[in-house]
């Protein structure tokens, strides 16, 4: 093979794909994998990376990041969470809309597309917001660039307004016609403002109150409620931070239905407890909660078993002061992910809990496939683009809440023994991260490109859309 257009090459490295582990050497021209071929057949390029001892996966793509910019920047801003996810391997962000302002308008969603070409180390898709008011909206938001929407059925950080089941339910047929796919934040409103409301009535400030305000009863109602929503209008549905055990029945029924339902949890549900909680108080503080000891084995076998496809972050940052009073509700939500998965999931490799070809179904190819990137992102082929990651599993550290690129040092993984790490972190064929070194440029990263498949909307003559429009009389 002539080396003319090859400007990287990546050697020795073991590919891995989740059907197969394979010794190749990677050839990169600009932005694309040109080859994927035996090792030492390719003749030297100008710039090589030598990965002898290392595993080469396809980037990781993140369903779920916050970023917070517009609106809240001292938390975060898409220079500092793009950065946090090179250095975690991941490639692809799905960036989420409780922004101040919301991207519920084009207004608001201009004010992040600028936030994030000028400042993304990483490429990116932003979700527009469904909610109550922007019915009217949604199809200009699709115009626009959104990839997807975020239906917040329940409430957490921004305390946006879960919509009526009206609006959902037309927000929906909206999006079927279009084939694009909404995340739910699913757990039930008016269950947990009530149980909060007599709870701090009655003096509890403990951080297992949290727990007690939202119990797994809030996610199965809203759980069942959206696939119900999703399979009467034929709208993708996808379901954030799967927290417990016990909706995913649900889920699965769904999809030998046939439910285009796509299925996420995140680290600290796989790998935490309440027992945590009570260590870590309002550091762990994070909607869902994380439940009691037994939730975590079965949602890894929910994983095993395919009832949930991909593992995400749910990436929420918040400052210090906001995370450390003693009485858990003046605790902000959630903590910083996006820059720890890959090396706490690929230890979970190491420990024998799931296969790295397991890994790299869920961290890039499920998420690739749910939100039409696919082959362009999560696999390692010609013609795809060069978002690569470069991982040893033989080299760990331990996770230090100093070093991370996010603005938010409120890990809840601080201490944690890593046996794998990151090295390198190719996006489109730039380098991003070298020897773990965030070498990168701000303003790289770029919209994903995406081609979901042929909409499949249901009960079209019965949509708000068919009734009001066409009188039968
Ligand atoms: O704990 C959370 N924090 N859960 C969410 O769903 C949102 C997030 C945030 O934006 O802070
Ligand atoms: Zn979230």
């Amino acid at each position: 093979m002539s080396n003319n257009n090859i400007n990287l090459i990546i050697r020795g490295g073991k590919v891995v794909s989740p059907s197969s582990t394979i010794e190749a050497d990677v050839a990169i021209s600009d932005e694309k994998i040109v080859a994927v071929v035996s090792p030492g057949v390719l003749p030297k390029a100008e710039r090589e990376i030598d990965a002898a001892g290392h595993y080469v996966l396809p980037g990781a793509i993140d369903s779920h990041v916050h970023f917070r910019e517009p609106g809240y920047a001292y938390k975060e801003d898409w220079g500092t969470g793009t950065a946090a996810a090179a250095c975690g391997g991941t490639t692809s962000v799905f960036e989420m809309p409780n922004t101040n302002p919301p991207t519920g308008t084009l207004e608001a969603l201009k004010l992040k597309q600028d936030c994030a070409a000028a400042q993304a180390y990483v490429d990116y898709g932003i979700y527009g917001l469904l909610d109550e008011d922007n019915i009217d909206v949604l199809e200009d938001l699709i115009g626009a660039g959104v990839s997807g929407f975020k239906c917040f059925m329940g409430n957490t950080f921004g305390d946006l307004p879960a919509p009526s089941d009206g609006a959902m339910l037309e927000g929906f047929e909206i999006l079927a016609r279009h084939g694009y796919r909404c995340t739910v934040h699913a757990e039930n409103p008016s269950i947990m403002a009530r149980r909060q409301e007599r709870m701090v009535q009655a003096g509890r400030t403990d951080p297992l109150a949290h727990l007690a305000a939202r119990p797994e009863v809030c996610a199965v109602e809203a759980v069942g409620r959206a696939v119900a929503f999703a399979e009467w209008t034929g709208a993708r549905l996808h379901i954030a931070h799967k927290s417990s055990k016990d909706a995913l029945y649900i889920l699965k029924d769904a999809k030998a239905r046939g439910v285009d339902v796509t299925v996420e949890t995140c680290p600290h549900y796989l790998l935490m407890s309440t027992d945590d909680m009570t260590t870590l108080g309002g550091a762990l503080r994070v909607n869902p909660p994380v439940r009691e000891p037994g939730h975590a084995e079965a949602l890894w076998e929910a994983l095993h078993e395919g009832t949930i496809d991909m593992i995400a972050t749910d990436h929420a940052p918040h400052q210090p002061d906001e995370k450390s009073s003693k009485n858990i509700w003046e605790c902000d939500c959630g903590f910083p992910g996006v820059e720890t998965q890959m090396p706490i999931m690929l230890t979970q490799v190491n420990a024998g809990r799931m296969t790295l070809n397991q890994y790299v179904k869920w961290s890039a190819h499920a998420p690739a496939h749910a939100w039409g990137c696919y082959p362009n992102k999560g696999v390692i082929q010609a013609g795809s683009d060069a978002d690569i990651v470069v991982v040893s599993l033989d080299k760990g550290y331990i996770i230090d809440r100093e070093n991370l690129h996010s603005k938010s040092k409120m890990t809840v993984w601080h201490g944690f023994e890593t046996t794998a790490t990151v090295a390198w972190t190719l996006v489109r064929g730039r380098t991003v991260v070298e020897n773990s070194v965030l070498i990168g440029e701000s303003g790289w990263g770029k919209k994903i490109e995406q081609k979901m498949p042929e909409p499949a909307p249901q009960n079209i003559e019965k949509s708000m859309d068919a009734i009001v429009k066409a009188p039968r009389f």
